[in-house]
């Protein structure tokens, strides 16, 4: 295993190459249910600068990432070769949630692929950075993608993400929130409380 100061370009071409990352959080609970979802649609990801990078996080059929970060901010991403030199990456960090209902998502969106069904960018300030030998990871070939979860929600339209989301992304499997469907309009700076 070895450390590196920060991402630098060899770390990061090798990482936005990737066609899949897979995502661990965990509740601050003892008894909380960890979790590890992967990500990676073409476009979503992106290294931002030499301590930070970001995705794009789709309307999925959970919300376990949101919630934890949301509650804590803990995370790690795995980036593994399936082809080519043998490698895995791991960033440990701290991600914070700018979901589509906030003033930062769209000048952070516009930098990733128009995803249909788009609910937010997680932004994440890496604090380790390490790589290891990837021996044991198998050799396997791209054949594309599936091209399910953007036409499935290109044919939903803005009204029925919305919807999906309330019934599917309002709390983590532990009850924790998660992604606010219709957040309460923030009291302008000087309102009365
Ligand atoms: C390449 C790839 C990209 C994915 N991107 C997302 C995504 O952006 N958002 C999402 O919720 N689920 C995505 N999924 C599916 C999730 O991993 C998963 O089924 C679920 O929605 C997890 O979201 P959660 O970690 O918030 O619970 C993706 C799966 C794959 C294989």
């Amino acid at each position: 295993m070895n450390l590196h100061e920060r991402i630098d370009d060899r770390l990061r071409q090798f990482v936005e190459r990737q066609h899949v990352f897979f995502v661990a959080t965990a509740p601050l609970a003892a008894d909380g249910h960890v979790n590890v979802s992967p990500r990676g649609l073409p476009g979503t990801f992106a290294v931002l600068d030499d301590h930070t990078f970001a995705w794009l996080d789709a309307t999925g059929s959970g919300s376990e990432t949101v919630a934890h970060l949301r509650e804590n901010g803990r995370v790690t991403v795995m980036f593994c070769a399936f082809d080519g030199a043998p490698n895995i990456v791991r960033f440990h960090g701290v991600g914070r949630v700018v979901t589509r209902h906030d003033d930062g998502y769209p000048a952070l969106a516009g930098r990733f692929a128009d995803v249909p069904g788009a609910r937010a960018v997680v932004v994440v300030d890496v604090e380790r950075v390490s790589d290891s030998c990837g021996w044991g990871v198998p050799l396997m070939s791209y054949e594309g993608e599936r091209d399910l979860l953007g036409p499935f929600f290109a044919r939903k339209g803005e009204a029925g993400q919305e919807e999906y989301r309330r019934r599917k992304n309002a709390t983590s499997i532990d009850g924790l929130p998660a992604f606010d469907a219709a957040p309460a309009p923030r009291a302008a700076v000087g309102d009365a409380e």
